[in-house]
């Protein structure tokens, strides 16, 4: 494997700064362990990023709420940005901007992880449109167990298009990380049956590794669930809000768990955005189901609700078996997937807040359904004990020629969920690093509790794929050349294998 070295990765990003340019935001990154406190009793150990900004505007970087999560990043479409980024985590780690399309050494591909002590640094324009994205790290087999251990980040991308729709901005948004853990009696995290607790209480697991034979290993192949919900780092915290509507950014951070999302008071879910920004017009769903990766931008309208009023973010019930299981073993989960969750309340006070009307168009979107694009199957597969993807397992710098596109052209890829002999059957959440692409069909599968909730009408850069189900998504690649990932969003499948390389060019 290419290990890229600090100094090596100095000068890609002084190449790409080479035309004169300087960065517009400069941000220094760290991750390294600590403590946060989470539950009654001892504090936990946690592996969290830190960040301050060296150059640029300080409104950047919205300091996280005291729990374990990253700042929060505000970026501007057009915005150069410089991070620099160190890691003291311990072992080998790297940084993925979840959604962002950029030169392929600003990727955080795992082949450029840089080891403990080292420093890497990302030099890359924002392009894409105003959107909820997020960054997490992404070194080979430890995805799972670093972001677990609490890295991870929200990283919000503004434009002219958004500012002109006035939307409920400042007190008025509610950023929403949803994630489970599991706690060992000392409140330490635990993950694949091993301690996983990073910082000073010196008692990291190494995922498991070694540890809980079978029972532990069919439930990585399902995916780790915890038992305990948190949201943006707060074990089901209370929020206390105003008469008005709210902008509420939800992103699904869990490792493994999928959430179908609803207002306990039956209030809608108006759904305005997904992965890659708005959508052409908002549309009102009972349910919005969002797999791991997933990101989903809702309006909430409090402005008639009575004080003292509580409206919790529930997960509705649906049958475990339509995420899928892996057979024999199941879930040693206390609360498996698809046990109705309550995540998060608010809690209504007296003020009232500004008005806010919907606008009818939220934005101009520019897709075509290219009927001539080229079609690739990608049949997801279960066989020898991993996960595949067309037939293949992650190879660091592997690639195979269906896997190779050219730079800016468009390519249907038909992800395949196919039952398999054994009857290990999941639901795969399918990300691409890169561009964000559009779903245009969806069939197959048998009755699916979390179909309702799918919202296929926007740009995405992660589709679920149901069990039996077969989508067809149309990619326009970017015209960054270079090597960029696809994998399966459940980090313990990617962790697995369950990825593969896509090369840009040659
Ligand atoms: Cu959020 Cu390659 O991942
Ligand atoms: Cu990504
Ligand atoms: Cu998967």
């Amino acid at each position: 494997m290419a290990r890229a070295s600090g100094l090596d990765l100095v000068s890609g990003a002084e190449a790409q700064t080479a035309a004169g340019t300087s960065p517009d935001v400069e941000l220094a990154f760290t991750a390294a362990p600590g403590e946060v406190s989470l539950l009654p009793g001892a504090p936990t150990g946690v592996l969290r990023f830190s960040g301050t900004v060296t150059r640029g505007s300080a409104s950047t970087l919205e300091a996280p709420n005291g729990s374990y999560l990253g700042p929060v990043v505000r970026l501007r479409q057009g915005q150069r940005v410089r991070v620099r980024f160190r890691n003291r985590t311990g072992e080998p780690s790297i940084v993925h901007w979840h959604g962002l399309d950029v030169h392929e050494l600003a990727d955080g591909h795992p082949r450029l992880v840089v080891n403990h002590g080292a420093e890497y640094v990302y030099d890359f324009e924002v392009t894409n449109r105003a959107g909820t994205y997020w960054y997490h790290p992404h070194p080979h087999m430890r995805t799972g167990a670093q972001v677990y251990q609490g890295l991870a980040g929200l990283l919000l991308v503004s434009d002219r298009e958004e500012d002109a729709l006035g939307l409920p901005a400042g007190a008025g948004e509610l950023l929403c990380v949803l994630q489970d853990r599991r706690f060992d009696a000392d409140n330490q995290l635990v993950y694949a049956g091993a301690a996983a607790s990073g910082g000073t209480r010196g008692r990291r697991g190494r995922g498991g590794a070694g540890r809980g034979g079978m029972a532990q290993m069919m439930e990585t192949m399902n995916g780790w669930i915890g038992d305990r919900m948190l949201v943006s780092g707060r074990v089901q915290p209370t929020r206390d809000v105003e008469r008005r509507t709210y902008r509420v950014r939800l992103l699904n951070g869990s490792n493994a768990r999928f959430y179908k999302l609803a207002w306990s008071d039956g209030s809608p879910m108006v759904v305005i955005g997904g992965d890659g920004g708005l959508l052409e017009r908002a549309r009102t769903q009972r349910a919005v189901t969002l797999a791991p990766g997933q990101r989903a931008d809702v309006l909430l309208d409090l402005s008639a609700h009575a004080r003292g009023a509580e409206v919790r973010l529930q997960s509705l019930a649906f049958p475990s078996a339509d995420a899928g299981r892996v057979g024999m073993g199941g879930e040693s989960s206390p609360v498996p997937q698809g046990a109705p969750l309550t995540l998060m309340t608010l809690r209504v006070s007296g003020t009232q807040g500004p008005r806010f009307r919907m606008p009818d168009r939220l934005s101009a979107h520019e897709f075509r359904a290219e009927a001539s694009a080229p079609v690739r199957r990608v049949p997801l597969t279960f066989t020898q004990m991993n996960w595949h993807l067309d037939g293949r397992v992650f190879d660091m710098t592997g690639v195979a020629d269906e896997e190779t596109v050219a730079p800016g052209s468009t390519h249907a890829w038909e992800f395949v969920n196919q039952a398999n002999p054994m009857g290990m059957e999941m639901a795969h959440p399918i990300h691409l690093h890169g561009p964000q692409f559009r779903v245009l069909s969806r069939s197959g599968g048998s009755a699916n509790a979390l179909r309702e909730g799918i919202n296929d009408a926007g740009w995405i850069d992660t589709v679920v794929v149901l069990p039996g189900e077969t989508v067809r998504v149309q990619i326009t690649f970017s015209r960054h050349p270079g090597l960029y990932l696809y994998h399966c969003h459940i980090l313990e499948h990617e962790d697995m294998g369950m990825m593969r390389n896509f090369r840009i060019g040659r």
